[in-house]
Order: structure tokens, then sequence, then C-alpha cells
């Protein structure tokens, strides 16, 4: 074991430091016995790793993260169980899908199927986001029901149309891997425990980062990096075309709720942040996504209702899904065919530098 295993590091300054330990012991992460690489699951990438960490102690044009919480400081050791927890079947009641079944790196981390499916081919209602960049993220599902990504990571594994499994089987199942144990243990004080699951996996994803884009490099001054078209499309996308409003900040993402009628009155009926919060003013409403990678995570809105780009433009063009409590910001736009086409090539701009697809393991989600 490398001596930089256990160690804690603060985010994000050491993230080269941090990301050199994960290159340099993963060569030694055995694959577990029950991984095997079925239609559904990847075969764990043991050098799959976002390459901009190894460059980069702030993602270019992302700015820092915010700290991961006090107590789940990032280390190589905790990164390390947490992929390997992301990749590992071992979660779910059947052992046949993973985390990475739905959120497959080789879509930008979310999924092409519309609606998420889950063991033995359940259906569910939402459609997978990405788990790119949500170490910016204040607030997690499409309705908000988690405040971090420690207390998200649980629910999957439990969810009936998800993993159909239960945290004390997924405990009982790493206790009983003498490798797990191990991992655990170097990771974290107190070994396999619940906490300490959720943890890893928040850490995990705490290194997935999307930033280096083109739309980056441009606004950091290289004027060469995107197109004419692309060029108006930001311009619009600030501008007329009203999109900054919610999609803002480096991660273009306000981690806010809005009510853009997509799929209103449509069955099945999904009322968003109403069914958390039961307030009125918060029926229809829906996290705005981040839109890094866009271009990778099709089909797009929390029900995967939209196939492409344009459809989602067109959307915004008309004036949203008609509805009494649409989000005021919401309004036609007056965009020309031409004008909606630059708003799509902006948005496909917007690709991290890292290749998931090239980097992800072979295989159907
Ligand atoms: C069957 C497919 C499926 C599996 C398996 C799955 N997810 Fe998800 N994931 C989803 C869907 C669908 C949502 C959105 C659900 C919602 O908002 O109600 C989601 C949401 C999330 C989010 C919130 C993202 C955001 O933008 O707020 C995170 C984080 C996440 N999943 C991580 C995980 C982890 C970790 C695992 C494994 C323990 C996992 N998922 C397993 C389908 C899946
Ligand atoms: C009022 C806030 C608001 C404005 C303005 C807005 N969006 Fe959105 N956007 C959202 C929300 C909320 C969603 C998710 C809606 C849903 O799924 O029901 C979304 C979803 C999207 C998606 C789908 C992403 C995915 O992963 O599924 C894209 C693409 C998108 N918006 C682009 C744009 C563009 C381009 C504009 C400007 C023309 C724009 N948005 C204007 C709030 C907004």
């Amino acid at each position: 074991m490398s001596d930089c295993m256990g160690t804690t590091v603060v985010f994000p300054a050491p993230l080269v430091a941090l990301a050199a330990c994960i290159l340099a012991t993963s060569g030694a992460l055995p694959v577990p016995a029950e991984e095997k690489a079925t239609e559904q699951t990847p075969p764990l990438a043991v050098d799959f790793l976002p390459a901009q960490l190894l460059t980069d102690a702030e993602p270019a044009g992302l700015g820092p993260a915010p700290p991961a919480p006090e107590v789940n400081q990032l280390s190589a050791s905790r990164v390390a169980l947490g992929r390997k927890l992301f990749f590992d079947p071992l979660l779910s009641a059947d052992r046949s899908m993973s985390c990475a079944s739905c959120h497959h790196p080789r879509h930008g981390f979310a999924n092409p199927q519309a609606r998420a499916v889950g063991i033995k081919n359940r259906l569910g209602t939402r459609n997978t986001p990405t788990v790119l960049n949500r170490a910016y993220g204040k607030i997690f599902f499409w309705d908000g029901r988690s405040a971090s990504l420690e207390a998200q990571a649980l629910k999957p594994i439990e969810n009936r149309v998800e993993l159909g499994s239960s945290v004390p089987e997924v405990i009982q199942r790493l206790q009983e891997s003498p490798e797990y144990r191990q991992q655990f243990e170097t990771a974290y004080p107190g070994g396999v425990t619940p906490t300490n699951l959720a943890r890893a996996l928040a850490s995990f994803q705490r290194v997935l980062v999307s930033a280096d884009s083109r739309v980056d490099r441009f606004q950091a001054g290289q004027a060469s990096s995107l197109s004419t078209s692309q060029k108006q499309g930001l311009w619009l996308f600030e501008s007329r075309g009203r999109c900054w409003k919610c999609h803002s900040g480096s991660n273009y993402s306000d981690e806010s709720f809005h009510n853009t009628g997509v799929s209103w009155g449509k069955e099945p009926i999904d009322l968003g942040r109403f069914q958390v919060t039961a307030d009125d003013a918060d029926r229809g409403r829906f996290k705005t996504p981040t839109l890094r990678d866009v271009g990778l995570t099709a089909p797009y809105m929390h029900d995967g209702s939209m196939q492409t780009l344009e459809e989602v433009v067109a959307f915004y063009n008309r004036g949203g899904g008609k509805n009494r409590q649409l989000d005021e910001r919401i309004q036609p736009l007056g965009l020309n065919k031409q004008e909606e086409q630059f708003l799509v090539e902006f948005l496909k701009a917007l690709q991290g530098a890292t290749n998931w697809t090239a980097q992800a393991p072979a295989g159907k989600p």
C-alpha cells in the first residue's frame, strides 16, 4: 500500500497529489469477485479518472469547489474506495447493476433511457441526471430532497426501482469481503458502516469534474476556441435567450427550482419540488440542471421527454409549457431558426476537456 493511502488532504489544492496517488495505487486494486462485465454493468475501470485533476488544482472555468464536509475531507483512499463501490453491482439486490449502470461515464454520467430502469427492469419515474460537478451542488435530486452527496448516496440502494436492496444487506456483503473491510478501515475510522459507505460514494463523486470547455477557454481569453455560431449562441444565452437567469454561475445552475412547464399535465403527473415541501408555489418546480457536458446526456429534462438539444431550445423559444405557475423568467423568445441553432452549438461547446467516452469501459450501460 502506498504511503499516500489514508492521508487526509484538503480540496482542491492538493488534487494533483491526490490524483497521482490514485493513479499510483489503482493498479493494485483487484476487481471484486462479484463484479462481472454484464450487459448492464461496466467492468471496474481502474484507470478511469478525471484527467484534468492531474494538471489543474482549480478546474479551469469552474473555480474552486466548495470544501467537502469537515468529517469527509477527500483522500486518495476514500476516492479509490468510492470509485470501486460506484462500479460494484454488489450494491444491488440481485447483483445485476451498479450506480454506474445508470450514471454511465460514456453518457456523461447520465443515461440514454428517458426514465431510469432499475433491477428486474423496473421503470422509474425520472430521467437519470449527470453526477458530474455535483461537488458544486447545494441540493440533490430533481426535487431537492437530499441536502448533501452523503445524504443522497444510500437512497438508490434502498430504492425499489433502482438497486432494490437494503443498507444492512449491503453492509453485510461488504463485511464479508476481506478486501473491502481493509479498504474501509484504511479510509475511515470505524471501517464498514453505513455512514462510511455514504461518505466514500460522495468522495468519488466529488472528483468527477467537467471543466475546461471551449467556452471556458474563450472566456479566459482564447477568442479562437469558439466558432462564430458558438459565439452567437453564447451571446444569445446571456441576453435575449434569458438562459443565464437560471443556468447561472460557473456550473450553469442556480441550484434552485423552477416551473418551466415540462410535461405539465401529462401522465405520470410529477409535481417535483412540491412533493418535498407541500408548498403550492412549488408545483411543477424542478432543480435547474448543470449544462456542462450536456451534449452527452440526452435525453433531457426530469422525465427525459426531450430527445435533442434542438427540441429543448425550441421549447424555450415558444415560451416553455404553458401553465398558471410558469416561472416568470420563461417567455417566448422570438428567435429565428438560425438563432435556435446558435444556442444549440453553444450548448455543445460546454463539453469539458475530459473525454469520458474514451475513458469509459466498453459494454452497454
Ligand atoms: C436505476 C438507475 C439509477 C441507479 C442504479 C442509481 N441512480 Fe442515481 N439517480 C437516478 C435517477 C433517476 C436520479 C434522479 C431521481 C430524482 O431526482 O428523483 C438520480 C439522482 C442521483 C443523484 C442526484 C444528482 C443531482 O443532480 O442532484 C446522485 C448524486 C446520484 N443519483 C448518485 C447515485 C449513486 C451514488 C448511486 C449508487 C449508489 C446511484 N445514483 C444509483 C438513477 C439511478
Ligand atoms: C426559469 C429558469 C430557467 C430558464 C430561464 C432556462 N432554464 Fe433550462 N432548465 C431549467 C430547469 C428547471 C430545467 C429542468 C426542467 C425539468 O426537467 O422539468 C432546465 C433544463 C434545461 C436543459 C435540460 C438539461 C438536462 O440535463 O436535462 C437544457 C439543455 C436547458 N435547460 C437549456 C436552457 C437554455 C438554452 C435556456 C435559454 C434558452 C434555458 N435553459 C433557460 C431552468 C431554466
